[in-house]
């Protein structure tokens, strides 16, 4: 029987584990707090800031969402960073990627307190993770480790092929795959587009993540039985047209998904992969729940760090 992980049922339980460090730094004084910031209103962004900001409520933290028109200048972006820098409530923040063609997103990043950044972004919390002294494991990457500690497969020693090279997914999740820490201690391929036989390096691999972006890119005839499959992917297909867009993690399904004109699919083609493997993640209902649950982790960390 396959184990079909479920991520919502995982970001339950760490949720309410966070709950009680919510409390705990409550009656000490300090409620961690989160902001999320918009540029523009690009309906899946939209969609995931307000499910971050829903999850602050739920788990007893301050959300704070700052919005800004499609068209603000780079200078408006800055200054709101730089108030959320000097704003003692806010523990944490993001700015909610991709952002309008007027502003480059990498300059976004570095103006970030780096013990502000949530999202592990920050060109010295990438140094960090790298240099296997991480402040805050970015949030997708995280998640995939703990939903492999739930569905209790160790990477330690174990062959895994990542597929996608992305700065917020493949690349993190590699380093933190071979790091010799818990979790870690693995043997870590990475693909992407210019990958010469994509299928071999699947098919060898004991653990499979999928977090390119790509529609059911990773179907079960690329699979080894046994095989673990974590499957990052987000696309949204149109329902009539075939067309798609696609986001590394954060999905936000609902039912009337189709009703909507879209519907969503991973990066790997579901019922073929259950066939072969022990162990699989769905979409939705999988990473994406814990790429959100991973984000509140971080915001309580950086309020513990910064009232310390
Ligand atoms: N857009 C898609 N994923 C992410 C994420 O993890 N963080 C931010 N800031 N934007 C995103």
């Amino acid at each position: 029987m396959t184990n079909v992980i479920d991520g919502n049922a995982v970001a339950d339980g760490i949720r309410a584990d966070l709950e009680d460090c919510v409390d705990t730094l409550d009656n000490a004084g300090v409620t961690p707090g989160l902001a999320t910031v918009l540029v523009g209103d690009d309906p899946a962004s939209e969609t995931y800031v307000s499910m971050k900001q829903r999850d602050c409520e739920e788990v007893g933290m301050n959300g704070i969402h700052v919005e800004l028109d499609g068209d603000a200048a780079p200078d408006e972006l800055y200054d709101t960073i730089d108030d959320l820098n000097d704003d003692s409530s806010v523990h944490g923040y993001l700015v909610q990627d991709p952002v309008p063609d007027q502003i480059d997103y990498r300059e976004v990043i570095r103006r970030i307190d780096p013990a502000k950044d949530v999202d592990g972004f920050h060109p010295e919390n990438v140094g960090r993770l790298v240099a296997g002294d991480a402040r805050f494991k970015p949030c997708t990457p995280h998640g995939v480790q703990k939903l492999l500690d739930a569905a209790d497969v160790d990477p330690e020693g174990k062959d895994v092929t990542i597929v996608g090279r992305s700065r917020i997914v493949g690349k993190p999740l590699a380093n933190l795959l071979m790091q010799k820490t818990d979790g870690g201690n693995a043997t870590v391929t990475v693909c992407h587009s210019r990958t010469q036989d994509l299928a071999e390096k699947t098919r060898r691999a004991d653990i499979v993540v999928a977090a390119v972006g790509a529609p059911e890119l990773v179907d079960g005839s690329m699979l080894s039985e046994g095989t673990t499959v974590i499957d990052v992917g987000v696309n949204r297909v149109d329902a009539d047209t075939d067309e798609q867009r696609s986001s590394s993690s954060q999905n936000s399904s609902s039912s009337d998904d189709t009703e909507k004109g879209y519907e969503l699919v991973g990066d790997v083609e579901f019922d073929s992969a259950k066939e072969k493997a022990s162990a699989i993640t769905p979409v939705p209902g999988g990473v994406g729940p814990m790429t959100r649950a991973m984000l509140l982790y971080n915001t309580v960390k950086a309020a513990s760090q910064q009232e310390d």
